[in-house]
Parts: C-alpha cells; sequence; structure tokens
C-alpha cells in the first residue's frame, strides 16, 4: 500500500500501530460506544485495510475495511468533529471503495445507526442503498438498543 497526496488535500495514509492512540483520542469523542484500542491494534495485526486521513502532523480521520471473497465491509469510516463537513469523510470513503475494487470487491458493505442522518446521507449519495436491517444491534445512546441499517453498493463503477 502506498500513501497518496495530492496539493492543499490531506494526505491519506495506511493506519501504524502508533496511529492507535491518536485514533483512540477521535473514537472517544464521537461515540458513546466506540471501539477499544485493541480492537483497532487487531484489525492491523489481521491486515484488514486501515487509513489514516493526517492534515499536517495531525491524524483527523480514520478508516477500517475488510475485504475477502468479492466483498468489502467498511466497519468504520469517521472525522474529527473540528474537520467535519468539510468534504473529507466522503474523500476517505471514495477512497477506501477504490482500494477495496483494487483487492477484488465487487460490493461495498455497511452498517449505520438510522439516527446517524448525516452517515446514512453520505452513504446514500455515494451511491449506497439499504438493503437489510439489523435489529437491536447497537446499544442506544441513553437505553436499550438502536437497529443497524445495513446498506450496500455495486463497485462496477469505481475506478481502482
Ligand atoms: C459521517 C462522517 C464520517 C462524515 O464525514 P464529514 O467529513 O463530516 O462529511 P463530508 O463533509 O465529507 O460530507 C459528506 C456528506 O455528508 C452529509 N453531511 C455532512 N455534514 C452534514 C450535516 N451537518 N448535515 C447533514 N448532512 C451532512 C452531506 O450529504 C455531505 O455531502 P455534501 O457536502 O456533498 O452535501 C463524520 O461526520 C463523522 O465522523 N461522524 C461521526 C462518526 C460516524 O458517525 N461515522 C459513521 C458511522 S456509520
Amino acid at each position: 500500500m502506498s500513501a497518496v497526496r495530492e496539493d492543499s488535500q490531506p494526505l491519506l495514509r495506511p493506519m501504524l500501530d502508533e496511529d492507535v492512540d491518536a485514533v483512540m483520542a477521535i473514537e472517544e469523542k464521537i461515540y458513546p460506544h466506540g471501539w477499544t484500542a485493541g480492537i483497532f491494534h487487531d484489525c492491523l495485526r489481521v491486515r484488514y485495510s486501515c487509513w489514516i486521513l493526517e492534515q499536517g502532523e495531525e491524524v483527523i480521520g480514520y478508516g477500517i475495511m475488510s475485504v475477502a471473497v468479492g466483498e468489502a465491509h467498511i466497519l468504520n469510516v469517521a472525522v474529527s468533529p473540528e474537520c467535519q463537513g468539510e468534504g473529507r469523510g466522503r474523500a476517505l470513503l471514495m477512497h477506501m471503495l477504490s482500494t477495496g475494487r483494487r483487492h477484488g470487491a465487487e460490493t461495498a458493505f455497511l452498517e449505520v445507526r438510522p439516527s446517524n442522518r448525516v452517515a446514512i446521507r453520505l452513504y446514500e449519495t455515494a451511491g449506497f442503498h439499504q438493503v437489510g436491517l439489523r435489529r437491536d444491534y447497537y446499544p442506544a445512546t441513553r437505553r436499550g438498543r438502536e437497529d443497524a441499517v445495513i446498506m450496500a453498493r455495486d463497485l462496477g463503477d469505481i475506478e481502482p
């Protein structure tokens, strides 16, 4: 894997174990029931496609994806709160889709909370559509559980 950079754009590069502290600082800010550091280290250990979005020396976002048997599963996409709404989440997502395609995926899947309107809007405008619902999948913010919307996208039109 090689890092990609365009002038005046944030850098997208593969995640390293050393990045996990900075990743956790964002994860803890944005998710009430986020991943642990151990989950990120496990994703790196099993060689999932793990990406860092960096501006200057600062980690401002990350994405995790598994690719196997023609399917890309987007497991985590996040941009730090102070950098959201500026097109970075979309850039990270599209980068992961083309990486998935390059590794032989024909379809991409992800799960999202129905209450996460910003993420759903991003995924819909990036070509994803709902293909299912997992009942009571996530812990809810206050109490009980929240469903997961399962979304998918054909990768045929994505440049590898
Ligand atoms: C979801 C997330 C990754 C999007 O990243 P981002 O950098 O904020 O998003 P972008 O600026 O690239 O915007 C992408 C699209 O999201 C939608 N969007 C972004 N901000 C929005 C807002 N405040 N209100 C409504 N829609 C919004 C829009 O459709 C936007 O596309 P457009 O600008 O062409 O209209 C980011 O908000 C985030 O990290 N959220 C917390 C973690 C999370 O929920 N991750 C997804 C879990 S499934």
